[in-house]
């Protein structure tokens, strides 16, 4: 199913290739830089790729978030939009295709993903209260904090070490909600916040058997249980492949029945969902759904748009029914393992195994000699941009933040730089020149030496924070 590396291609007589399930039919040219170019963005930028400018950029692997292709389907939809205030009937579309593939009761649009977190959590929380989450993603948990909760981690160790090879390194470790729960009591838990698959730990995957155990646990105990599916249809693949009798169950399938063992979901529209912006909140339980629709329209949008035109909702729609096609997952997810692959058999250290959405370069073993408060993942994405002009993003102890009690940083176990592929957008040429790019900062890494943060924003400081170099 995956592609052979150009080292043993040629020598597998008979092999087969996987290809995308679709041809291009509209271009947009992308801009080349000279290196002098390139230092003056960086420094301007205040070496912190998200502040530099899109033009100054080559290959744009910062995200995969709003930056997908949409198909002709998706853009003949953007004509088909019904911009009344009230009952769009792209809204109508929308709810259909949110029942129809994750199966969740009552639909709430926001405009993207943390307008569903902020909700939830205010709908959810009370303060005071904990949430128990498999590792954490930046908005999710800040949202979650700022409703008054204390965030814990219950991830399984296996995913703090970017080298183990556990295939569903987002599972949740059974033994430390059930000490959550012994310490705080059942009542103080909010609600489990699990993700699949889990982006901070590079992309891993929750297993269904997992989720049982955990649904389990949560009904013993009287605590709700809802997923962040921003990109569950990446995490049904890995099931498919995976785990023991899946093989023959269609993605749809997969996702279908791993939501209806959740109470609820949310996503992010901009990423398995095909389009450049847009989310949701689904939930079953009436009572909560009355709560959330009453709060859309004080921070959203009303309850049938939630902060999206028509037209926007219209696109998702459609990109929810493509996004859960295999081929077009086996082709997405196969795009980035073709990438992991390429640095593996080149020696760069990556997060194995290879996730769904991005590849996570490992900066602790890349810079081994960068203590962690020089930010080496942070230098990492400078270097690979002075080299090529490709942008990647720091994952590491500035996108972990500080601790709200004590004021410290938070010391993440990973230490990581995101290439994150966005879905029909580049080529496997484009792979190959983002994977050569890497190997030739590897190739220089013994003569990084490291950042110092001269500007930090109070939340969320990954995207405007200000570097220099020591
Ligand atoms: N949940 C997950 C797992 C995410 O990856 C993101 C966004 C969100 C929620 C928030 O959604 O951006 O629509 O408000 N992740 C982006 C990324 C920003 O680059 O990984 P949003």
């Amino acid at each position: 199913m995956t592609n052979s590396t150009p080292q043993t291609m040629g020598q597998q007589f008979g092999r087969r290739s996987w290809a995308e399930p679709w041809k291009i039919k509209m271009v947009e040219p992308l801009s080349m830089t000279t290196r002098q170019q390139r230092v003056k963005a960086l420094a301007e930028a205040g070496y912190n790729t998200f502040l530099l400018h899109s033009a100054d950029v080559y290959i744009d692997l910062l995200t995969d978030s709003g930056t997908n292709a949409m198909s002709d389907r998706q853009w003949a939809g953007m004509m088909l939009g019904d911009e009344a205030y009230a009952g769009s009937r792209n809204y109508y579309h929308l709810e259909e295709a949110v029942q129809g593939y994750y199966g969740y009761r009552y639909l709430v649009p926001t405009h993207q993903g943390r307008g569903a977190e902020h909700l939830l959590s205010r709908a959810a929380i009370k303060p005071g209260q904990w949430v128990a989450g498999n590792m954490y993603f930046t908005t999710t948990r800040l949202h979650q904090e700022l409703a008054g909760a204390t965030f814990v981690d219950v991830i399984i160790d296996e995913a703090h070490d970017a080298a183990n090879p556990h295939p569903f390194k987002g599972n949740m470790d059974l033994d430390k909600l059930e000490a959550l729960v012994q310490r705080v009591g059942a009542a103080q838990v909010a609600y489990v916040s699990l993700a699949g698959t889990v982006n901070m730990a590079g992309g891993q995957p929750v297993s269904m058997a997992n989720l049982k155990a955990v649904r389990q646990f949560c009904d013993r105990h009287g605590i709700k249980l809802y997923l962040d599916a921003t990109r569950m249809s990446e995490n049904a693949l890995f099931i498919q492949e995976r785990e023991e009798g899946y093989a023959d169950r269609s993605i749809a399938e997969i996702v279908r029945e791993f939501c209806g063992y959740t109470d609820g979901g949310w996503v992010s529209g901009k990423k398995d969902s095909l389009v450049n912006i847009g989310g949701w909140l689904a939930v079953n339980e009436w009572e909560l759904f009355e709560e959330l629709r009453n709060q859309v329209v004080i921070f959203e949008g009303l309850h049938t748009y939630g902060g999206m035109a028509g037209r926007d909702m219209e696109a998702m729609a459609i990109g929810i029914v493509e996004s859960m096609q295999d081929d077009h997952v086996r082709s997405r997810v196969g795009q980035v393992r073709y990438l992991g692959e390429l640095l593996t058999d080149w020696g760069v250290p990556i997060v194995q195994p290879i996730g769904g959405h991005a590849i996570f370069l490992d900066a602790k073993r890349f810079y081994p000699h960068l203590p962690q408060d020089a930010f080496p993942s942070q230098t990492l994405a400078a270097e690979l941009y002075l080299d090529s002009g490709i942008r990647s993003m720091e994952r590491g102890i500035v996108s972990a933040g500080r601790n709200a009690q004590t004021g410290d940083h938070y010391y993440p176990k990973l230490e990581l730089t995101r290439l994150t592929i966005p879905r029909r957008v580049y080529t496997q040429a484009h792979m190959d020149v983002t994977a050569e790019a890497v190997k030739a900062v590897y190739d220089a890494r013994e003569q990084a030496r490291g950042l110092r943060m001269v500007y930090e924003p109070r939340y969320l400081r990954f995207f405007q924070a200000h570097f220099e170099p020591l």
